[in-house]
């Protein structure tokens, strides 16, 4: 029995391995484990636990004749073709609920950031600019009194509009279900997306990425939005067709940009670097002490189970 674990995580993992006397293994280098390697490795493990930087896909999954689980170290799970699995009967987890605070924390520092033109700020002072207090000198907006587009009501989205909301905003939500809870907590109004892209002055996306989400944010829709919107983006680059971004911004069709995650991760596109008007930040949304030991504990958790014949804590299927 042996699990193997893509990359170095949070010791947490390893004590609870050691204590349940699970043999592991671990690639070692501080960056993405090569295809070439990955493809050897799962051959002989029991168990696999993967980060969101790895392609768990077919070719993949048809080696893993001896693997039970792939225990995914993030909530999000595009990186696995989950179907394929299932259909290998191996188990998929997630590692949901422990990292929400910290990704809506992300978020609405990012909100605040593009109101406040915080990179500029930075920016100008680092540069030896800063020559003293101007009257009109790197005015934002405030959040109060403004619509905050939700897209996505699930665990991280409500996070975010319980924060938004103590800014003072008005919280519109897209979302298939109805959530009678955060409409009686804080007031939040469910509406179309031509609506909460027509009318909000930040949107921020907390969907999975799916065939369905692939591009949603295309030029047609961003060009629905207010020139005075801000846009957040801390769930999967995909979800926004970034040159039609990069041309809205370019153009100033919308206020700012605030985005944690890209398209094509981990390149960025060098158009962005020449923008004022885009926050960028390198996919760190659960990246706090506290959501990154508990993923690597669940992520254990999760293996420690399946592998003594118990049930997981968080399948995804
Ligand atoms: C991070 O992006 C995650 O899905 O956990």
């Amino acid at each position: 029995m042996k699990v193997f674990i893509t990359r170095e995580i949070p010791d947490i993992a390893f004590q609870l391995l050691k204590k349940h006397k699970i043999p592991f293994e671990f690639y070692k280098n501080d960056s993405p484990i090569p295809r070439k390697i990955l493809l050897d490795k799962v051959k002989y493990c029991t168990a696999l636990i993967s980060l969101l930087t790895e392609k768990i896909d077919a070719e993949l999954i048809d080696l893993m004749s001896r693997c039970k689980i792939i225990a995914n170290v993030a909530v999000g799970y595009n990186n696995i073709d989950v179907k394929y699995a299932k259909k290998k009967n191996i188990i998929v987890t997630n590692t949901p609920d422990v990292l929400t605070e910290s990704t809506a924390d992300l978020t609405i520092a990012l909100a605040l950031a593009s109101a406040r033109r915080l990179y500029e700020g930075e920016s100008l002072v680092r540069a030896n600019k800063f020559k003293g207090w101007k009257p009109k000198m790197l005015l934002g907006v405030e959040l109060k009194n403004k619509i905050f587009g939700i897209l996505g009501a699930g665990r991280i989205g409500t996070a975010v509009a319980k924060r938004a909301h103590s800014f003072g905003t008005k919280i519109f939500y897209f979302d298939r279900s109805q959530h009678i809870k955060l409409e009686k907590k804080i007031n939040a109004k469910k509406v179309s997306l031509r609506t909460l892209l027509t009318k909000s002055d930040f949107i921020s996306i907390h969907l999975p990425l799916t065939k369905l989400t692939y591009h949603l944010f295309n030029e047609e829709k961003l060009k629905l939005l207010k020139t005075s919107a801000i846009l957040i983006n801390t769930a999967r680059g995909e979800i926004i067709d970034e040159t039609a971004l990069i041309k809205i911004l370019t153009e100033n069709r919308i206020r700012a940009a605030g985005l944690d995650v890209y398209e094509h991760e981990p390149e960025i596109n060098p158009q962005f670097l020449k923008l004022k008007n885009v926050i960028l930040l390198p996919h760190i949304g659960s990246a706090t002490e506290e959501a990154r030991n508990a993923m690597a504990e669940l992520a254990a958790k999760n293996v420690i189970n399946v592998l003594k014949g118990m049930r997981p804590l968080t399948p995804v299927f």
